[in-house]
């Protein structure tokens, strides 16, 4: 069974679909990870910048694992290496391009056959897998998105030793948020849109408790759920 998420960075996919997808016991696979997975190896490389032939050849030579629901790339699980400030200023570009997101959308299709997934992106409901079983557009306003990413960092500032003082303003963060919305909209392929099919919930007022909840009985009230239970 396939479940699909998209929806705008800062929606909250990630936390949900790890939350759900844990509660479920379905597969989570984040498909943010691996077009960062690509940009972190083009910067290993020092490559980042290199025309879009190189980059693909970084994206078709890397060695991607799924392994116990855990990304390896290169063998390892690269975790915060693939959300540095350095990795979000380049995947943009890196994941606009056509054949880096073919690639992907093979992995994601390998790594799903055969086993229940939950999948989250910006285009899985609509290009990866327009017949997913369930189809969820997640979504929440500018200033909302911005206020979180602001409270995680301070967080991870005072947690790192670090001055909470040093992190970006709220404001110069929904400034990012609105470029990287449009950035996702425009592009070429895979942009970012909701699907006709999809479940549309907008998270700007609710815990991730009261987002899984919705998400997990929108998923049980499906016959392929039921069907996977008897
Ligand atoms: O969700 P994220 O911020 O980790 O995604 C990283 C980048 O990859 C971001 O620029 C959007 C892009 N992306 C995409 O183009 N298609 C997807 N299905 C998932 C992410």
């Amino acid at each position: 069974m396939v479940v699909a998420i998209d929806g705008p960075a800062g929606a909250g996919k990630s936390s949900i679909a790890e939350r759900c997808s844990a509660e479920l016991g379905f597969t989570y696979l984040n498909s943010g990870a691996i077009y960062r997975a690509v940009t972190w190896k083009a910067l290993e490389l020092g490559v980042q910048d290199a025309p879009d032939e190189r980059i693909v050849e970084i994206a078709q030579s890397l060695q991607l694992q799924y392994q116990g629901g855990k990304l390896l790339v290169d063998g390892e699980p690269r975790g915060d290496q693939l959300h540095t400030d350095r990795v979000d200023r380049h995947v943009a570009r890196h994941s606009a391009i056509p054949a880096v997101r073919e690639m992907v959308n093979r992995r994601l299709r390998q790594i799903a056959d055969g086993v229940n997934v939950m999948v989250e992106g910006r285009d899985i409901t609509t290009v990866v897998f327009p017949n997913a079983d369930v189809k969820i557009y997640l979504d929440a306003s500018v200033e909302t998105r911005a206020r979180r990413r602001w409270e995680q960092q301070r967080a991870q500032a005072s947690e790192n030793g670090g001055r909470e003082d040093d992190t970006p303003t709220l404001e110069q963060i929904a400034e990012r948020i609105r470029e990287r919305d449009e950035a996702d909209r425009k592009k070429a392929a895979g942009s970012l849109k909701q699907a006709a099919d999809a479940v549309y919930l907008d998270t700007s007022l609710l815990t991730i408790d009261e987002v899984c909840e919705r998400v997990i009985a929108t998923i049980r009230n499906t016959r392929q759920y039921q069907e996977l239970q008897s």
